[in-house]
């Protein structure tokens, strides 16, 4: 089976206006998908979706949705209820740093709604269907901050060790009925991710590109549950299994206090 006959025809992307969400969008169209790009702000959806159009030919549509909101996923499944979506793309989310005292709670709600409740929402209506096929995907965006607590960032750590949980064990779940599940973990990747969560200064870290995090994450679909992106982050994430965990939770703090706006 081609990568399209097995994920296609439609890739339903969600946070496709920008980073990680836009160049998934961008390389799923490239491998022959049609596209539906879901996010919040329709200048850069419709910008996306002209990119994809011209350069590939494949459709798009666009999906206006604030995920967050009451009815926000329900809007996504009934806008995208007439086509047959083989692979979701679990993309939206965002950070915040600093001291948990310092961060705004309603927006600590908002971020665990979009970056856990959000995900399962979706999953929830396209998992049946991609069972009944026999084929298809999901992919859940869980980061190098899932691998063990991050003070500083610690709502938001918690959230993507829920995403690397769910995306392992969907992986031993589907699998047994065709369907390839996926974990992938980035390090800081040149997005608007480091200005959305405050942070100042994301320094030797910021090294990767969207570009590399997708096309590592097309490689690794139906091979493996999960991977974390760069050899640096990759022994990161090994060592913190070995180390102890107050350790662990130590260096992580070193190496990111500082860095948030309101510290
Ligand atoms: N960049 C990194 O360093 C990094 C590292 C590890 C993991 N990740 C993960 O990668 C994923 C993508 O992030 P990114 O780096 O590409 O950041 P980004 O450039 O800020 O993109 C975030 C996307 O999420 C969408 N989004 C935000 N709030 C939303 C809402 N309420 N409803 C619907 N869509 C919403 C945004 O679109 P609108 O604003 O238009 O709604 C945007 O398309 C996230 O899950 C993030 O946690 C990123």
């Amino acid at each position: 089976m081609t990568f399209a006959e097995r994920y296609g025809p439609w890739a339903l992307v969600t946070g496709a206006s920008s980073g990680i969400g836009a160049e998934f969008a961008r390389q799923l169209a490239g491998r022959g998908l049609d596209i539906v790009l879901v996010a919040r702000r329709p200048d850069r959806l419709e910008a996306v979706s002209e990119d994809i159009r011209t350069t590939t030919g494949r459709a798009t549509r666009i999906i206006n949705s604030d995920l967050t909101a009451e009815g926000g996923c329900q809007r996504v499944i009934e806008e995208s209820a007439d086509l047959e979506v083989g692979l979701l793309v679990n993309n939206a989310g965002f950070g915040m740093s600093g001291g948990y005292h310092q961060l705004e709670p309603e927006r600590q709600v908002q971020m665990t709604v979009l970056n856990c409740v959000a995900p399962v929402l979706l999953t929830n209506h396209y998992l049946p269907k991609l069972k009944e096929r026999g084929r298809g995907g999901l992919i859940f965006l869980a980061s190098l901050a899932g691998y063990q607590a991050t003070a500083s960032f610690a709502t938001y750590g918690a959230t993507k060790a829920f995403a690397l949980m769910i995306g392992e064990a969907l992986w031993k779940e589907c699998r047994e009925y065709g369907v390839n599940a996926l974990a992938v973990s980035p390090g800081f990747t040149q997005t608007e991710f480091t200005d959305v969560a405050n942070i100042r200064d994301a320094g030797l870290y910021r090294t990767a590109t969207a570009d590399s995090v997708v096309r590592a994450s097309l490689r690794h679909l139906g091979r493996r549950p999960s991977f974390v992106h760069g050899p640096i982050n990759k022994l990161l994430a090994f060592a913190s299994r070995f180390l102890p965990r107050r350790a662990v939770i130590a260096i992580t703090h070193a190496s990111l206090r500082g860095r948030s706006n309101l510290e």
